[in-house]
């Protein structure tokens, strides 16, 4: 099962609280620890995190130099235990807008842990949903204008290994926290199917149990696609 998460409240979780935003962020990377460490209980073999949005540099100055300084810490302080824990980690995003420092840490962690076979987590970093398929569009016009692809074998699916996520499966339940009921540009063409989770706790409050009870909410849902799934009681007939 794929997990997707929009980790939002971090701000408000710490204004209400009367501390600064980035302790609310800090609190939110300690999160993320705990989160990964129970995906293998849960059943969840892939999570993908939301950490900043392509939108995310409108912030304060301040706001956005302390949350690169949190992820730089969260990539150098969790190196090894994501390894250790058989994490195989991805990044979705366009990472040229990134520090050296962070894009130095972040090729070490996919390549040390590229060989894990556990939890896969995608940790979505200067990602937009438009900005991943503008990209992706790019590339194949590239390809098409070499000739090394023809028009006609652009399909639903080719088109997606296009895409940062490449082949992996799309998320089959997208959690937000904190109250918004939006995508915020996260994960726009996989997430045509998705079953969704808005809740009302922020990250910082995101507990296993929380995650555990979302979990168990998706699992009483029925998935279609587009077509129509016989009621148990209607099969037995
Ligand atoms: C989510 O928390 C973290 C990031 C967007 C990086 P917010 O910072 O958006 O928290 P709120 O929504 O302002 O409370
Ligand atoms: C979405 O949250 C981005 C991340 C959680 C990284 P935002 O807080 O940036 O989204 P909006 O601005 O409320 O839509
Ligand atoms: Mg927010």
């Amino acid at each position: 099962m794929h997990v997707g998460i929009i980790m939002d409240g971090n701000g408000r979780w710490a204004t209400h609280r009367g501390l600064a935003r980035l302790i609310g962020h800090k609190r939110g990377a300690a999160q993320v620890k705990k989160i990964v460490k129970n995906c293998p209980r849960l059943g969840v073999k892939t999570l993908t995190l939301y950490a900043f949005s392509t939108e995310n540099w409108k912030r304060a100055a301040h706001e956005v130099e302390g949350l690169m300084k949190l992820f730089r810490g969260y990539l150098a302080n969790n190196l090894v235990e994501l390894h250790d824990k058989n994490v195989r980690v991805r990044f979705l995003g366009d990472p040229t807008a990134l520090s050296p420092e962070i894009l130095v840490l972040m090729e070490k962690l996919r390549n040390l842990t590229e060989g894990n076979t556990g939890l896969q987590l995608n940790v979505a970093i200067n990602y937009g949903g438009r900005d991943e398929i503008v990209r992706a569009t790019k590339e194949i016009a590239a390809q098409v204008a070499s000739g090394e692809l023809a028009i006609d074998d652009i399909t639903e699916a080719r088109f997606s290994t296009f895409l940062d996520s490449r082949t992996q499966n799309d998320p089959d339940l997208i959690i937000r926290t904190a109250g918004e009921m939006r995508l915020s540009n996260f994960l726009t063409w996989q997430s045509a199917y998705s079953e969704f989770a808005f809740l009302q706790e922020s990250w910082p409050e995101f507990s296993p149990e929380v995650f555990e009870s979302t979990l168990q909410n998706f699992h009483s849902r029925t998935r279609q696609f587009g077509a129509v799934v016989p009621k148990r009681s209607e099969l037995a007939e």
